[in-house]
Protein backbone atom coordinates (compact mmCIF):
# COMPACT_ATOMS: atom_id res chain seq x y z
CA UNK A 1 0.00 0.00 0.00
CA UNK A 2 0.79 3.42 -0.77
CA UNK A 3 0.98 5.80 2.28
CA UNK A 4 1.23 9.60 2.08
CA UNK A 5 2.73 10.58 5.38
CA UNK A 6 1.79 14.67 5.58
CA UNK A 7 4.48 17.12 7.47
CA UNK A 8 5.75 19.98 8.17
CA UNK A 9 3.08 22.93 8.87
CA UNK A 10 3.17 26.08 9.00
CA UNK A 11 4.32 26.51 12.84
CA UNK A 12 6.90 26.73 15.24
CA UNK A 13 6.35 22.91 15.59
CA UNK A 14 7.61 22.38 11.78
CA UNK A 15 10.41 20.43 13.24
CA UNK A 16 8.68 18.58 15.86
CA UNK A 17 6.30 17.25 13.04
CA UNK A 18 9.64 15.95 11.05
CA UNK A 19 11.00 14.07 13.66
CA UNK A 20 7.31 12.35 14.43
CA UNK A 21 7.52 11.78 10.15
CA UNK A 22 10.95 9.88 10.82
CA UNK A 23 9.79 8.21 13.04
CA UNK A 24 6.11 6.80 11.61
CA UNK A 25 8.20 5.96 8.01
CA UNK A 26 10.65 3.70 9.54
CA UNK A 27 7.69 1.68 11.62
CA UNK A 28 5.53 1.73 8.54
CA UNK A 29 8.33 0.77 6.41
CA UNK A 30 9.39 -2.02 8.43
CA UNK A 31 5.71 -3.30 7.56
CA UNK A 32 6.08 -3.36 3.94
CA UNK A 33 4.11 0.13 3.04
CA UNK A 34 5.75 2.13 0.78
CA UNK A 35 5.73 5.60 2.60
CA UNK A 36 5.77 8.90 0.45
CA UNK A 37 7.02 11.58 3.05
CA UNK A 38 5.04 15.09 1.82
CA UNK A 39 6.38 18.20 3.39
CA UNK A 40 4.22 20.99 3.75
CA UNK A 41 5.06 24.58 3.44
CA UNK A 42 3.17 27.69 2.73
CA UNK A 43 5.05 28.05 -0.21
CA UNK A 44 4.96 24.13 -1.63
CA UNK A 45 3.89 21.15 -1.02
CA UNK A 46 6.47 18.42 -2.09
CA UNK A 47 8.15 14.59 -1.93
CA UNK A 48 11.42 14.93 -1.13
CA UNK A 49 12.35 11.07 -2.79
CA UNK A 50 15.52 9.65 -3.20
CA UNK A 51 15.69 11.34 -7.15
CA UNK A 52 15.01 15.03 -5.87
CA UNK A 53 11.79 17.16 -4.84
CA UNK A 54 8.51 16.39 -6.53
CA UNK A 55 6.13 19.12 -6.18
CA UNK A 56 2.61 17.80 -5.29
CA UNK A 57 0.03 18.09 -7.92
CA UNK A 58 -2.81 19.90 -5.64
CA UNK A 59 -5.58 19.15 -7.80
CA UNK A 60 -5.83 15.28 -6.82
CA UNK A 61 -2.92 15.03 -4.46
CA UNK A 62 -0.76 12.84 -6.81
CA UNK A 63 2.97 12.78 -7.74
CA UNK A 64 4.80 12.23 -10.95
CA UNK A 65 7.39 10.39 -10.89
CA UNK A 66 9.57 9.25 -13.25
CA UNK A 67 6.69 10.38 -16.07
CA UNK A 68 4.80 7.68 -13.53
CA UNK A 69 1.88 8.97 -11.53
CA UNK A 70 1.65 8.23 -8.01
CA UNK A 71 -1.24 8.17 -6.06
CA UNK A 72 -2.17 7.24 -2.42
CA UNK A 73 -3.98 4.33 -0.53
CA UNK A 74 -4.30 6.31 2.46
CA UNK A 75 -2.79 9.49 4.42
CA UNK A 76 -1.24 9.82 7.56
CA UNK A 77 -1.22 13.28 8.74
CA UNK A 78 1.47 14.13 11.81
CA UNK A 79 1.26 17.82 11.20
CA UNK A 80 1.54 19.66 14.47
CA UNK A 81 -0.47 23.02 14.36
CA UNK A 82 -1.95 24.64 11.34
CA UNK A 83 -2.90 22.90 8.14
CA UNK A 84 -2.74 19.14 9.48
CA UNK A 85 -3.91 19.51 13.12
CA UNK A 86 -7.12 22.16 12.44
CA UNK A 87 -9.30 20.22 10.27
CA UNK A 88 -7.87 22.03 6.90
CA UNK A 89 -5.70 18.95 5.38
CA UNK A 90 -8.61 16.69 6.45
CA UNK A 91 -11.07 18.63 4.87
CA UNK A 92 -8.92 18.68 1.47
CA UNK A 93 -8.37 14.99 1.84
CA UNK A 94 -12.36 14.41 2.40
CA UNK A 95 -12.75 16.05 -0.78
CA UNK A 96 -10.51 14.30 -2.92
CA UNK A 97 -11.86 11.48 -1.09
CA UNK A 98 -8.25 10.44 0.00
CA UNK A 99 -8.92 8.24 3.56
CA UNK A 100 -6.93 9.01 6.40
CA UNK A 101 -6.90 8.15 10.24
CA UNK A 102 -6.89 11.29 11.89
CA UNK A 103 -9.49 12.57 13.47
CA UNK A 104 -11.88 14.55 11.01
CA UNK A 105 -12.27 17.88 9.65
CA UNK A 106 -14.85 19.11 12.53
CA UNK A 107 -13.10 17.35 14.98
CA UNK A 108 -9.85 18.57 14.17
CA UNK A 109 -11.02 22.34 13.73
CA UNK A 110 -12.99 21.99 17.66
CA UNK A 111 -9.60 20.70 19.07
CA UNK A 112 -7.23 22.65 18.14
CA UNK A 113 -9.45 25.71 19.87
CA UNK A 114 -8.82 25.05 23.62
CA UNK A 115 -11.53 27.22 24.40
CA UNK A 116 -13.93 25.46 22.40
CA UNK A 117 -12.56 22.12 23.49
CA UNK A 118 -13.11 23.27 27.20
CA UNK A 119 -16.76 23.99 26.42
CA UNK A 120 -17.73 20.66 25.03
CA UNK A 121 -15.70 18.29 27.82
CA UNK A 122 -16.94 20.46 30.35
CA UNK A 123 -19.33 18.33 32.64
CA UNK A 124 -17.72 15.18 31.88
CA UNK A 125 -18.05 13.02 35.19
CA UNK A 126 -15.43 13.57 37.39
CA UNK A 127 -13.19 16.05 35.03
CA UNK A 128 -12.31 19.42 36.00
CA UNK A 129 -11.69 22.57 34.02
CA UNK A 130 -9.91 25.56 35.36
CA UNK A 131 -11.00 28.98 35.58
CA UNK A 132 -10.53 31.10 32.08
CA UNK A 133 -11.18 33.95 30.51
CA UNK A 134 -10.63 33.88 26.34
CA UNK A 135 -9.72 36.71 24.40
CA UNK A 136 -10.88 37.60 21.02
CA UNK A 137 -8.09 40.31 20.15
CA UNK A 138 -5.01 42.55 20.69
CA UNK A 139 -7.49 46.11 21.05
CA UNK A 140 -10.18 44.14 23.93
CA UNK A 141 -8.11 43.36 27.02
CA UNK A 142 -7.90 44.53 30.06
CA UNK A 143 -5.27 44.10 32.75
CA UNK A 144 -7.36 45.28 35.97
CA UNK A 145 -10.34 43.44 34.44
CA UNK A 146 -8.09 40.08 34.03
CA UNK A 147 -7.18 40.39 36.96
CA UNK A 148 -9.99 41.26 38.74
CA UNK A 149 -11.54 38.20 37.66
CA UNK A 150 -8.86 35.43 37.93
CA UNK A 151 -6.54 34.36 40.90
CA UNK A 152 -2.59 34.56 39.89
CA UNK A 153 -0.57 32.37 38.45
CA UNK A 154 -2.18 32.50 34.85
CA UNK A 155 -1.36 30.50 32.15
CA UNK A 156 -1.46 33.10 28.69
CA UNK A 157 -1.94 30.56 25.58
CA UNK A 158 -2.46 31.31 22.18
CA UNK A 159 -5.78 29.35 22.00
CA UNK A 160 -4.76 27.65 18.70
CA UNK A 161 -1.05 26.99 19.13
CA UNK A 162 1.23 23.61 20.37
CA UNK A 163 3.56 22.34 21.96
CA UNK A 164 3.88 25.79 24.57
CA UNK A 165 5.27 27.90 21.35
CA UNK A 166 3.89 31.22 22.65
CA UNK A 167 2.86 30.52 25.95
CA UNK A 168 3.73 32.23 29.15
CA UNK A 169 2.95 31.72 33.10
CA UNK A 170 2.20 35.27 35.37
CA UNK A 171 2.71 35.80 38.35
CA UNK A 172 1.54 39.56 38.68
CA UNK A 173 -0.68 42.19 36.83
CA UNK A 174 2.62 43.78 35.83
CA UNK A 175 3.73 40.55 34.01
CA UNK A 176 0.79 40.15 31.82
CA UNK A 177 1.29 42.88 28.70
CA UNK A 178 4.32 41.07 28.03
CA UNK A 179 2.90 37.97 27.63
CA UNK A 180 -0.26 38.57 25.85
CA UNK A 181 1.45 40.45 23.66
CA UNK A 182 3.74 37.61 23.15
CA UNK A 183 0.65 34.95 22.44
CA UNK A 184 -0.95 37.63 20.42
CA UNK A 185 1.91 37.06 17.59
CA UNK A 186 0.77 33.59 17.46
CA UNK A 187 -2.87 33.79 17.25
CA UNK A 188 -5.63 36.46 17.39
CA UNK A 189 -7.23 34.41 20.23
CA UNK A 190 -5.43 33.88 23.60
CA UNK A 191 -7.15 32.13 26.76
CA UNK A 192 -5.78 32.87 30.20
CA UNK A 193 -6.31 30.10 32.41
CA UNK A 194 -5.70 30.08 36.56
CA UNK A 195 -2.51 27.75 37.67
CA UNK A 196 -3.61 24.65 39.04
CA UNK A 197 -1.09 23.21 41.13
CA UNK A 198 -0.14 19.58 41.04
CA UNK A 199 1.33 16.83 39.12
CA UNK A 200 0.77 16.49 35.24
CA UNK A 201 0.07 14.23 33.16
CA UNK A 202 -0.76 12.96 29.15
CA UNK A 203 -2.59 9.88 28.58
CA UNK A 204 -2.94 8.45 24.51
CA UNK A 205 -6.11 7.19 23.63
CA UNK A 206 -6.59 4.78 20.33
CA UNK A 207 -9.53 3.30 18.37
CA UNK A 208 -7.98 -0.05 16.65
CA UNK A 209 -9.95 -2.19 15.31
CA UNK A 210 -13.08 -0.42 16.28
CA UNK A 211 -11.97 -1.04 20.08
CA UNK A 212 -10.66 1.75 21.98
CA UNK A 213 -7.62 1.38 23.97
CA UNK A 214 -7.00 3.59 27.02
CA UNK A 215 -2.84 3.50 26.96
CA UNK A 216 -0.81 3.85 30.19
CA UNK A 217 -0.83 7.26 31.28
CA UNK A 218 2.95 9.22 31.49
CA UNK A 219 4.25 11.52 34.74
CA UNK A 220 5.67 14.76 33.18
CA UNK A 221 8.27 16.44 35.83
CA UNK A 222 9.47 19.24 34.80
CA UNK A 223 12.37 20.91 35.63
CA UNK A 224 11.50 24.47 34.24
CA UNK A 225 8.97 26.58 35.83
CA UNK A 226 6.17 24.23 33.62
CA UNK A 227 6.71 21.86 30.51
CA UNK A 228 7.50 24.61 27.80
CA UNK A 229 9.06 24.09 24.54
CA UNK A 230 12.80 23.81 25.61
CA UNK A 231 11.67 21.19 28.89
CA UNK A 232 9.13 19.23 25.92
CA UNK A 233 12.01 18.65 23.89
CA UNK A 234 15.75 19.19 25.06
CA UNK A 235 16.54 15.70 26.54
CA UNK A 236 17.19 15.97 30.43
CA UNK A 237 14.93 18.95 30.71
CA UNK A 238 12.00 16.82 31.92
CA UNK A 239 11.67 13.36 32.96
CA UNK A 240 8.73 11.21 32.12
CA UNK A 241 7.63 8.44 33.83
CA UNK A 242 5.75 5.40 31.85
CA UNK A 243 3.62 4.57 33.05
CA UNK A 244 2.93 6.65 35.43
CA UNK A 245 2.83 6.31 39.65
CA UNK A 246 -1.02 6.41 39.64
CA UNK A 247 -3.02 4.53 42.02
CA UNK A 248 -5.96 1.91 40.59
CA UNK A 249 -8.75 4.33 41.28
CA UNK A 250 -6.79 7.62 39.61
CA UNK A 251 -6.11 5.60 36.57
CA UNK A 252 -9.64 3.91 35.80
CA UNK A 253 -10.73 7.24 36.78
CA UNK A 254 -8.87 8.68 34.39
CA UNK A 255 -9.22 6.42 31.82
CA UNK A 256 -12.73 6.95 31.93
CA UNK A 257 -12.72 10.30 31.55
CA UNK A 258 -10.11 10.14 28.53
CA UNK A 259 -12.90 7.50 27.15
CA UNK A 260 -15.92 10.03 27.77
CA UNK A 261 -13.45 13.18 26.48
CA UNK A 262 -12.81 10.85 22.71
CA UNK A 263 -16.20 9.90 22.75
CA UNK A 264 -17.97 13.45 23.17
CA UNK A 265 -15.58 14.85 20.48
CA UNK A 266 -16.24 11.87 17.87
CA UNK A 267 -12.09 11.39 17.52
CA UNK A 268 -11.01 9.12 15.16
CA UNK A 269 -7.45 6.98 15.31
CA UNK A 270 -5.45 8.25 18.36
CA UNK A 271 -5.25 11.42 20.45
CA UNK A 272 -3.60 12.35 23.59
CA UNK A 273 -5.30 13.90 26.48
CA UNK A 274 -3.02 16.20 28.81
CA UNK A 275 -4.13 16.31 32.98
CA UNK A 276 -3.17 18.41 35.82
CA UNK A 277 -3.74 16.12 39.14
CA UNK A 278 -4.16 18.76 41.43
CA UNK A 279 -2.06 18.36 44.74
CA UNK A 280 -4.92 19.00 47.51
CA UNK A 281 -8.18 17.27 45.92
CA UNK A 282 -7.36 15.16 43.84
CA UNK A 283 -8.62 16.35 40.99
CA UNK A 284 -8.16 15.81 37.32
CA UNK A 285 -7.99 19.18 35.41
CA UNK A 286 -8.53 19.33 31.53
CA UNK A 287 -5.37 21.14 29.86
CA UNK A 288 -6.20 19.69 26.36
CA UNK A 289 -6.70 16.93 23.41
CA UNK A 290 -4.09 16.72 21.12
CA UNK A 291 -5.29 15.09 17.99
CA UNK A 292 -2.16 14.98 15.99
CA UNK A 293 -0.05 13.97 19.46
CA UNK A 294 4.23 14.07 18.63
CA UNK A 295 5.35 10.77 17.37
CA UNK A 296 9.46 10.90 17.78
CA UNK A 297 10.59 7.84 19.08
CA UNK A 298 10.87 9.14 22.36
CA UNK A 299 7.32 11.01 22.46
CA UNK A 300 4.55 10.30 24.96
CA UNK A 301 2.35 8.11 22.45
CA UNK A 302 4.93 5.53 21.48
CA UNK A 303 6.10 4.96 25.18
CA UNK A 304 2.81 4.78 26.47
CA UNK A 305 2.68 1.84 23.65
CA UNK A 306 5.31 0.08 24.54
CA UNK A 307 4.45 0.44 28.11
CA UNK A 308 1.39 -0.88 26.73
CA UNK A 309 3.29 -4.32 25.02
CA UNK A 310 2.34 -3.24 22.08
CA UNK A 311 4.26 -3.55 19.25
CA UNK A 312 4.68 0.44 17.80
CA UNK A 313 4.69 -0.68 13.80
CA UNK A 314 1.48 -3.18 14.31
CA UNK A 315 0.55 -0.05 16.26
CA UNK A 316 0.52 2.21 13.25
CA UNK A 317 -0.30 -0.14 10.99
CA UNK A 318 -3.62 -0.56 12.39
CA UNK A 319 -4.39 2.95 12.42
CA UNK A 320 -3.41 3.20 8.68
CA UNK A 321 -5.42 0.05 7.76
CA UNK A 322 -8.46 1.90 9.87
CA UNK A 323 -8.16 4.93 7.60
CA UNK A 324 -11.30 6.37 6.20
CA UNK A 325 -13.16 9.47 5.21
N1 LIG B 1 1.82 19.33 20.02
C1 LIG B 1 2.76 18.30 20.33
C2 LIG B 1 3.41 17.77 19.10
C3 LIG B 1 2.12 17.20 21.09
O1 LIG B 1 1.06 17.42 21.59
O2 LIG B 1 2.70 16.12 21.19
MG1 LIG C 1 -0.61 20.31 22.37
Amino acid sequence: KKIALIAGGYTGEYEVSINSAQNIAAQLTSKGYHVYKILVNRDSWFYDGDSGKVEVDKNDFSLTINGEKVTFDAAFITIHGTPGEDGKMQGYLDMLGIPYNNCDAATSAITMNKAYTKAIVNGIRHLHTAKSIQLFGKDVHDVANISAQLKFPLFIKPNNGGSSVGMSKVHQPSELSAALEKAFKEDSQVLIEEFIKGREFSIGIAKLNNELRVLPATEIISSKEFFDYEAKYTPGVSQEITPANLTEEQQERVAAIVTEAYLRLNCKGMCRVDFILEENTDNFYFIEINTTPGQSANSLIPQQVRAAGMDLAEFYSTLVENASN
